[in-house]
């Protein structure tokens, strides 16, 4: 069963790797622009995301090894899948200076409830016209997101 699995998800990450593998591949660039204009309501803040968390709820002042600890094991077996440790795309972009890229209460929401930002996330919206799939909810507690982000932190220089 479980090989089963593994080998069905390589399949499926070798499907998309040859979809994504070009980089230079312009051609589905304008077919989005009018769908995305209705989508995008004026008032998102691409900063923050959509959700509950903003600079008031998520402190990264210390960094704590073993929450970034709990956060690769939670990785490997919901990410990792499809995101590398480095900045080369899998399925989704790699996760090397993610950190840098957003603040940390975007990634909590995003990683909690990936689906209404990648409606009208201008960024996210580029990453799917890219790679033609969509994270999926992959259903983490608070207490897993913050360690994931914990870990993104860790691959990014924090100690
Ligand atoms: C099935 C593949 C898949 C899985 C599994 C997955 N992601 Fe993603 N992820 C994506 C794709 C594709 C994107 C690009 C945005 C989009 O198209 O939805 C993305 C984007 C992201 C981004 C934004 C990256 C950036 O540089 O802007 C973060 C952060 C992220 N994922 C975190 C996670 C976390 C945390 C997990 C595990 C809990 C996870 N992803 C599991 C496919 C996946």
């Amino acid at each position: 069963m479980r090989k089963f699995k593994s080998l069905s998800l390589s399949v499926f990450s070798a499907a998309f790797l040859l979809s994504c593998g070009g980089g230079g591949d312009k051609t589905v660039e304008s077919s989005n622009q009018s769908e995305t204009a209705d989508s995008s309501p004026s008032d998102y803040d691409p900063q923050r995301g959509i959700g509950k968390w903003d600079e008031t709820n998520v402190d990264v002042s210390s960094f704590d090894a073993a929450m970034a600890a709990e956060g690769k094991k939670i990785s490997d077996t919901k990410c990792t899948s499809c995101h590398k440790m480095t900045d080369e795309r899998l399925v989704g972009p790699g996760w090397k200076g993610v950190t840098e890229r957003h603040k940390p209460f975007w990634i909590m929401n995003f990683i909690t409830e990936p689906d209404p930002m990648i409606d009208v996330d201008p960024k996210l919206q580029e990453q799917l016209e890219l790679c033609l799939v969509r994270m999926p909810n992959q259903n983490l507690t608070d207490n897993e997101a913050r360690a994931v982000l914990e870990f993104m932190r860790e691959n990014d220089g924090a100690q």
